[in-house]
């Protein structure tokens, strides 16, 4: 019974640090919080030990184990923000295929969807407290053993990455099998990018039920669309998952919770998302944050983007680049990170660093935003 008590949604201790969900929602914050992408990963020894011999979906499928992850690289550095541990592939499993994790390798569909007929495959509708109320277990218990120490993040695949999954099989350099759909095949995939949509609005909503304080929707491939096709088949329903999803918090008398998009690689589509109802747009290493801040204006905050190979350099080199970044982003309206996830062969000393770095230069700055920033350097 007293076990039972620690998984219910609510009585969940009062949140001590703020600053990343203040950063999010354009409010002033004292220093530039962080957070990294894929934080709780192999480059962690005791990850590795947690997950060893284990198979991937089974742990993501453990609520305690998923707890004890996420929380592993917080004892280590002082993160503004944790992140649940999970993967975006849990949805297509949600839709009724099997996915597995090939050591090594990575993810597999041993049956991926090759022709039309094969949407016939997938459920029509997903009740996301079935299939996925173990990812909300796993969030309701971190969030209770996070004691408020910081904001616990939920997040997605975006409808166009998780297509690419499953029609691909695997992972792909050209994304050709995928895009073919999308040439010959323009209803059906509208079809399957509604129905993702459809389930990702309520994982997110339930998500935010079992008590995420914040949702990043992963686009990890948009890179291999290019304007034309991300206007036709990502933007509308990224921008159709925000929408639905705070109107949805909204009708259920839920706090809206601060949205997120990362759109890997689409830095052609940075102003259209920065309309898009999100309040954080994240970036990749390949655009400048002057640029960035030129497209995206005062209208949403910035997350990101050193280059997580910058983490192989000498750590006061990693402390030069970190100075750079804050600078051009500004102290304010910005959320350090990386431009994607940390790799496994990354030194956590040198993760270390970098989220020192960024408490250091932050607080040594004049509280600015990018305005700000821009007038003082002219
Ligand atoms: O960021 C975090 O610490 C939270 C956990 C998280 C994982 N996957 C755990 C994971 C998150 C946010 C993801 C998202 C995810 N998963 C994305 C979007 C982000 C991105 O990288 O673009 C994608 C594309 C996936 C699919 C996926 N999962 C791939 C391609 C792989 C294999 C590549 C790799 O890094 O091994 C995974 C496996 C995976 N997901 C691992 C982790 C920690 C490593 C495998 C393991 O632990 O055995």
């Amino acid at each position: 019974m007293e076990r039972q008590k620690h998984f219910l949604p609510q009585d969940f201790p009062a949140l001590k640090n703020d600053s990343f969900l203040r950063a999010a929602q354009g409010q002033k914050t004292h220093y530039v919080p962080v957070w990294c992408m894929r934080q709780a990963g192999r480059y962690l020894p005791e990850f590795q030990e947690t997950r060893a011999g284990q198979d991937f979906f089974l742990t993501c499928r453990t609520p305690e184990i998923c707890c004890e992850l996420t929380l592993q690289p917080l004892r280590r550095f002082p993160l503004d923000a944790a992140i649940i541990f999970s993967d975006i592939l849990v949805i297509p499993q949600a839709l009724g295929m099997e996915v597995t994790m090939v050591p090594g390798k990575g993810p597999l569909f041993p049956e991926p969807l090759k022709e039309v007929e094969d949407l016939l495959r997938l459920r029509k509708k997903v009740d996301v407290n079935v299939e996925l109320g173990y990812v909300f277990s796993a969030i309701t218990l971190t969030r209770h053993r996070l004691e408020g120490s910081v904001p616990l993040i939920g997040f997605s695949g975006a409808p166009w990455t998780l297509m690419t999954y499953m029609i691909e099989g695997s992972g792909s350099s050209t994304m050709s099998k995928a895009k073919r759909w999308l040439y010959q095949h323009v209803d059906a995939s509208h079809r399957l990018l509604r129905l993702l949509t459809d389930v990702i609005v309520d994982y997110m909503v339930g998500q935010v039920k079992a008590g995420a304080q914040a949702l990043q929707v992963f686009e990890s491939h948009a890179g291999c669309l290019g304007p034309a096709q991300f206007a036709e088949f990502s933007l509308p329903y990224l921008r159709e998952i925000s929408r639905k999803v705070k109107e949805q918090l909204k009708n259920e008398s839920l706090e809206p919770v601060p949205m997120i998009v990362f759109a890997k690689d689409g830095h052609y589509a940075l102003e259209d998302l920065s309309r898009s109802d999100y309040d954080v747009v994240g970036l990749d290493w390949t655009i400048s944050p002057l640029t960035a801040r030129e497209q995206t204006g005062n209208r949403v905050a910035l997350q990101g983007n050193m280059d997580p190979c910058a983490l192989y350099a000498p750590k006061e080199r990693i402390g030069e680049i970190v100075k750079k970044m804050i600078e051009e982003f500004g102290t304010q309206g910005y959320i350090a990170n990386l431009g994607h996830g940390l790799y496994p062969d990354i030194d956590p000393e040198h993760v270390g660093a970098f989220v020192e770095a960024v408490h250091k230069h932050s607080r040594n700055l004049k509280e600015q935003t990018w305005t700000g920033h821009l007038e003082n350097s002219l």
